[in-house]
């Protein structure tokens, strides 16, 4: 029986060994089987609480992790601070020591702060799962990425993976590259110079500034979302001139393999950062990866909560 993630919270890719990251890999395909059914629940967390404490906005992180823990028949509580104690100056200690008083098993948690499921893990029994915390990692991002590579290419060893665009605020980013180098990916990053500093080649990755040269060859090309919330802080001139050098459209990916896979983890702006001709071809899988976070967010919820094998996901 494998329990390598049982009880454990997962913070991030960063230390999580291969086998870990391919067990998850490997229930999420039987999960997937669950959720392609005509009955999708599967009682493997009955009698369990999880608690969505997202205190950032999410539409696809909250919605698959609230279907995730659903699906496997857990009770679940979604937690908002406009909605919360919060707003009357209860502090995030004292919160997460509220919900684990009520006999919680797991709290997912998205936060603008980095470190802070991190320094939850630190305050609270149940097993923490990081959604997303700043700039740091969004490790079920990841994972789901990771799927949606496997599933379309058949691995992940060898595959030239280009990640394009706000490297340096990226969460996603740096949860693949974790994750992409734990499978043997070969991992490539572009983007203007003020947005991929080169202290980020430290991380094992080959950096470029030119996209046309970052694609050549490329196998997967993970396009981010450009964070407009940030651009007032001036990290290019405009729109249109980001547009015009770093825009992914199908003209551009003729420089990538013909079969070249186009993910973007979401929420996209079209006719920004992607084009329509391409978030929408055939070789796109933007609304699979959001099909896939269901059973991947499954998959790490039965491994950290309950652990074992996969005899009992059977559809
Ligand atoms: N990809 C992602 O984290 O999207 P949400 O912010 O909608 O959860």
């Amino acid at each position: 029986m494998v329990t390598g993630l049982k009880g454990k919270s997962l913070l991030g890719l960063q230390g999580v060994a291969k086998e870990n990251i391919e067990l998850i890999l490997h229930t999420a395909r039987k999960m997937k089987n669950v959720v392609n059914s005509d009955n999708k629940k599967l009682p493997l967390l009955r009698g369990k609480a999880v608690v969505n404490m997202f205190l950032e906005p999410s539409t696809r992180t909250r919605g698959s992790f609230e279907l995730a823990a659903k699906y496997l028949d857990a009770s679940v509580i979604n937690f908002t601070p406009s909605g919360s104690s919060l707003v009357k100056g209860e502090s995030f200690r004292d919160t997460l020591l509220t919900v684990t008083a009520m006999g919680v098993d797991a709290i997912v948690i998205r936060h603008k702060q980095e470190g802070a499921p991190a320094l939850a893990d630190t305050y609270a029994d149940p097993i923490i799962v990081n959604a997303g915390d700043g700039a740091h990692e969004h490790p079920t991002q990841a994972l789901l990425d990771l799927y949606t590579m496997m599933e379309v290419k058949g691995h992940i060893d060898g595959l030239k993976v280009v990640i394009v665009g706000d490297i340096d605020h990226s969460r996603v980013a740096r949860s693949n590259i974790y994750g992409l180098h734990s499978l043997g990916a070969d991992v490539h990053l572009v983007g203007p110079r003020t947005l991929v500093q080169p202290e980020m080649e430290a991380m094992g990755v080959k950096l470029h500034y030119n996209l046309d040269e970052a694609l050549d060859g490329a196998d997967v090309v993970n396009i981010l979302r450009i964070q407009k919330e940030r651009q007032g802080v001036g990290f290019f001139p405009s729109e249109g001139e980001y547009r015009t050098l770093y825009g992914i459209n199908r003209k551009r990916l003729t420089r990538a393999k013909k079969d070249v896979l186009i993910l973007h983890p979401g929420p996209m702006n079209r006719g920004l950062e992607i084009e329509p001709d391409a978030a929408y071809w055939t070789q796109s899988s933007i609304q699979e990866q959001v099909k896939n976070g269901v059973s991947v967010r499954m998959a790490v919820l039965y491994l950290t909560i309950i652990g074992g094998d996969d005899s009992g996901i059977t559809r």
